[in-house]
């Protein structure tokens, strides 16, 4: 009640304001309602609750047991009182989810506290497929009274994290014990396997949690600051935390240990600020709890909430879990990370990690007001959640941490990791309908986090920052403790715009035309530009881009926002579109005369550019002899472009490979990330090949040649984390393809370290360890793994199992696919240690087909098979990536031996991507490699030459 008070009273002068205005558009469009939902479809809708009956409130008693019960090591009793109404007349049955071991008990009772009849013949049901629980009254509800169900059951915890649900993980503490601890993950649909709810976001309820355990079990957390403990018999003990807010079953969490503790804390916030984990990593998260501080103040600020205000019971919990499914989930008050990005220590951690850390802190604590404060309505929604908590994890986190230089990072982790994705047929809309807890688990991917988060983007700088921030507020002010959708969104966006006037300069622009078309329509457009140099004329078609060159493009026409500059006028800084282009074509001008254009200023629309062979030509020749005119995010953009172009087609593999010649003299790290990834996927297609492939590599590693001298081998006083990261991965790469001065460097350190105990510089820790063991020997191999065991760093960890994986000992390279099988390999971790191997060398696929044929029913069990992440069909068609023919057909043979395998349709069909991928390379590699050739013998590129291969190529 307090909360309510307080948003009336702050904010409600506001929402009047802007609530009067009428809104069009929005009504228009709300009218188009999406409920055309195919006919496939209609089965998959049952596993959707019905609205009929609603939970208002849930008491939920649970009493944990590890291994006090022999019958029932790691088990839980539980009991629930939900406080339900009916909305509806006649209902005779009352649907909620559970997916527990055993119904023990099911009562209704109504307001007056007396027992409701349930049907005698029978009571309540389970359906094990749709994880529903059935109760059957006998007679109808009454409705908007409220009523109470009560439920005990009992079930038992999951073994690891990767199942979600209530589960237990093991660490150890400052005196080398091992110990196990509980706790959970509910996101998406794992609270029903810890106490029977409607369990989908829309359901929003008050949740009490009340846990007893064996009473040596002191570190216990949950969303709320707890109430009292209640000492039971058995030594027993009960803690009662405060009522949550309203909000969704997937944010409900607690943790139950022996030693967990708070780690860091800033007690000068109300709540106070905490870092929360292991015993032994006592004052190891002090990196992590200024984020968590900065980031508080910052959000609290930006949308006009205080944290504090969000609810007065909730915690602002961070805890470092050793064990932990995906890298963090926001329950609300207590959110928990893979101890891996909490324990940051600049002299242990890797920078990628690091970076990394910042931004998954903040896009958690974004999430308490845009996921949690609201909440997408449904999983088809999911992007309102993850978009704007990875929207903000980079655009806001930089407003506090600008060493980081998140926005420019932005583009590839989300804009170009969309581009790549969404270019496919099967691509799906941000709002896309899913219902199964497959297709949910599927929905939490490229599309909801990257394509939302550029979406966001692209559309900020349409209405300025100012508006979209102002949208914001709106948005959360309207709908606070509400589950929302689209229509809601486009709404406060619509209020902000009319309210600011910011979309004057678009006159006729339709805004909520272009909101529909991105949040509903699949895929983006590729823009052509054909410059006539004479007039000045600019003329612009659109198409929706697939990457495919056989797939035929659609009408489907996207709003683009159109910025660009010309080398006469450079001005890479407004990106504020000069105008939104909402037609197939369209001509704009610049002044006359010959010029490189360049559209897509700073690449912040989410859609590539192709232009005229000349105006290509001329961006080459600026490449080569002006590199620095041209911004280092446009020239990610042009990496990034021309290797689809290539792929697509659109443009040929010589003229590709002459325009990243640039690369040459290429130092930034956004330039070489679409690089690096681009040379990856055409080596992974000449890899059966080997002599070609190392003609190729031979070339990729000249163009690298400047670079790895700019940057060193050792980290720089006074650098900033970007340049530390570009050392990161073009010396990963580097040594990878023999480099041989990396190697040696690589080794040198390696070897000073083993031999001589100085230890490595933990940012070029990465190709240290990864050199050593390709280099090294058993002796080198042990020395690694003795250091992976006594190390107290998840991350330094990490690096070590990706350093042994990259072993050419075949028998090394055994042992260390069997410490995969062991829980020293924690669960998240086995797939990466999988994939290490095949990445680490190229030779390394043979010994890891004969493991997995040796030991694939191990592999099954150890990495979790029936997890939502599936790791054992990504390990078994990752395999397939790496092979010749003959490995494959020897594969193939193998998988037609093991007809029951679960994978087996998955594995045959990386069988028949990797002939497709191979195939590609077979017909390509001669026209790569005399590419390569003949840009190697020219050193300069007179703009006569370019002219002269115009004429040759005839390159549209
Ligand atoms: C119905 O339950 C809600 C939630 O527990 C409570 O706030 C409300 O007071 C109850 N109504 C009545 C009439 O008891
Ligand atoms: C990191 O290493 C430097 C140099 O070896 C040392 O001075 C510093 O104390 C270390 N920092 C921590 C947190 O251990
Ligand atoms: C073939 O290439 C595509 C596109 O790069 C990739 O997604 C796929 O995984 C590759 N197939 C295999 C088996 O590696
Ligand atoms: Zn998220």
């Amino acid at each position: 009640m307090s909360k309510l008070l307080f948003v009336a009273l702050s904010f409600g002068l506001l929402a009047l304001a802007v609530g009067d205005q009428p809104l069009s558009s929005y009504r228009e469009f709300e009218e188009i309602e999406y409920e055309e939902v195919p006919a496939t479809r209609n089965d998959e809708r049952a596993y959707r609750l019905p609205t009929t009956v609603e939970p208002l409130d849930y008491d939920i008693y649970l009493d944990l047991f590890f291994g006090e019960r022999a019958d029932r090591p790691f088990s839980y009793d539980g009991s629930v009182d939900i406080v339900i109404q009916a909305k509806v007349e006649n209902v005779r049955q009352i649907v909620l989810h559970a997916n527990v071991d055993t119904i023990r008990d099911v009562k209704l009772k109504n307001l007056a506290g007396e027992e409701v009849n349930l049907n005698s013949q029978n009571p309540h049901e389970t359906e094990a497929l749709y994880h529903f629980l059935k109760v059957n009254v006998e007679n109808p509800l009454t409705p908007n009274v409220n009523y109470t169900l009560h439920i005990e059951y009992s079930s038992t915890m999951n073994e690891g994290p990767m199942k979600r649900g209530i589960w237990r993980g093991w660490y150890t503490d400052e005196n080398n014990v091992e110990r196990i601890y509980a706790t959970t993950h509910f996101q998406p649909y794992n609270a029903r396997q810890a106490f029977p709810c409607w369990d989908e976001p829309l359901f929003k309820a008050v949740f009490k949690v009340h846990i007893s355990r064996p009473s040596g079990y002191n570190g216990i957390f949950s969303n709320t600051r707890n109430t009292g403990y209640e000492t039971l018999p058995n030594d027993r003990v009960r803690t009662d935390f405060a009522a949550t807010p309203v909000m969704s079953s997937y944010l409900v969490t607690f943790l139950v240990s022996e030693t967990f503790t708070v780690i860091a804390e800033d007690t000068s916030f109300n709540p106070p600020i905490r870092i929360i984990g292991r015993s032994n990593t006592v004052g190891l998260a002090d990196h992590v709890l200024e984020l968590a501080v900065k980031m508080t103040e910052y959000f609290s600020n930006y949308f006009g909430i205080p944290y504090e205000k969000l609810h007065p019971n909730l915690l602002n919990d961070h805890v470092s879990s050793p064990d932990w499914a995906s890298a963090g989930t926001e329950n609300w008050g207590m959110v928990s990370y893979r101890e891996l990005y909490m324990i940051i220590d600049k002299n242990e951690t890797i920078m990628s990690n690091e970076h990394y850390a910042a931004t998954l802190v903040s896009h958690e604590l974004a999430h308490k007001w845009f996921g949690n404060l609201i909440t997408c309505y449904w999983w088809s929604n999911t992007w309102i959640n993850e978009g704007y908590a990875s929207y903000f994890g980079y655009m806001a986190t930089h407003a506090m941490f600008p060493e980081y230089e998140f926005p420019d990072h932005f583009n590839s982790r989300y804009l170009q990791t969309s581009l790549a994705f969404d270019s496919s047929i099967s691509t799906v809309p941000l709002n896309h309908e899913v219902n199964t807890p497959l297709q949910v688990t599927g929905h939490f991917g490229t599309i909801s986090y990257s394509k939302a988060a550029s979406f966001l983007r692209m559309t900020a700088n349409i209405m300025t920052l100012e508006t979209f921030q102002k949208s914001c507020k709106l948005f959360l002010l309207a709908n606070f403790y509400k589950p929302t959708n689209q229509f809601d969104l486009l709404q406060a966006m619509n209020e902000a715009i009319v309210e600011d006037n910011s979309l004057a300069n678009y006159p006729g622009f339709d805004f909520g035309e272009y909101y529909k078309i991105w949040v509903n329509e699949p895929g983006y457009p590729i823009l052509t530009v054909d410059i006539n140099y004479e007039t000045g004329q600019m003329e612009l078609k659109q198409e929706r881009f697939f990457l495919n060159p056989d797939q035929k493009t659609t009408d489907q026409v996207y709003p683009i926002p159109i910025t660009y500059t010309t080398s006469t006028n450079a001005d890479f800084s407004n990106l504020r579109p000069s105008q939104m282009m909402t037609t197939a074509s369209t001509t704009i001008e610049k002044p006359a005369g010959e010029e490189w254009v360049i559209f897509n200023i700073q690449q912040q629309g989410h859609y590539r550019v192709n232009y005229n062979h000349r105006n290509w030509e001329l961006i080459s020749d600026a490449l080569l002899n002006q590199p620095d005119s041209i911004h280092y995010l446009n020239r990610a953009q042009i990496v990034d472009d021309v290797f689809a172009l290539m792929r697509s087609e659109r443009m040929t593999i010589e003229f590709a490979l002459h325009i990243l010649k640039f690369l040459a003299k290429e130092t930034n790290h956004h330039v070489w990330d679409p690089a690096i990834s681009g040379f990856n996927w055409l080596r992974a297609r000449i890899r059966h090949l080997p002599e070609k492939q190392a003609e190729f590599d031979a070339h990729v590693l000249s163009l690298m040649e400047h670079a790895i001298t700019t940057l060193g081998f050792e980290p720089k006083e006074g650098e900033t984390p970007t340049v530390t990261m570009a050392r990161q991965s073009i010396l990963h790469f580097a040594c990878l393809l023999g480099h041989e001065k990396c190697v040696q460097e690589s080794w040198d350190r390696f070897y000073d370290w083993r031999v001589n105990g100085n230890s490595v510089n933990s940012r070029v820790r990465r190709n240290v360890y990864v050199t050593g063991m390709r280099e090294g020997d058993g002796e080198d191999f042990n020395f690694l793994l003795a250091k992976f065991r006594a190390s107290n760093y998840a991350n330094d960890q990490l690096e070590m199992l990706r350093g042994m994986g990259a072993t050419k000992d075949p028998e090394l390279l055994t042992r260390y696919l069997q410490l995969t099988l062991s829980k020293e390999v924690r669960s998240h971790d086995k797939l990466n240690s999988f994939n290490y191997a095949l990445l680490g060398n190229q030779e390394n696929y043979k010994t890891v087909m004969q493991f997995v044929k040796d030991n694939i029913n191990e592999i099954r069990t150890a990495y979790v098979e029936d997890s939502p992440a599936r790791p054992v069909h990504s390990a078994l068609s990752n395999l397939a990536g790496y092979m010749d023919e003959s490995a494959l057909e020897d594969y193939e043979a193998w998988l037609d031996t093991q007809s029951d395998l679960p994978q087996l349709a998955t594995a045959k069909g990386s069988i028949t991507s990797a002939r497709n991928n191979i195939s590609w390379g077979t017909a390509n590699v001669d026209k790569i490699l005399a590419a390569i050739r003949s840009s190697a013998t020219k050193t300069v590129t007179s703009l006569f030459m370019l002219v002269a291969m115009t004429v040759l190529l005839q390159v549209v």
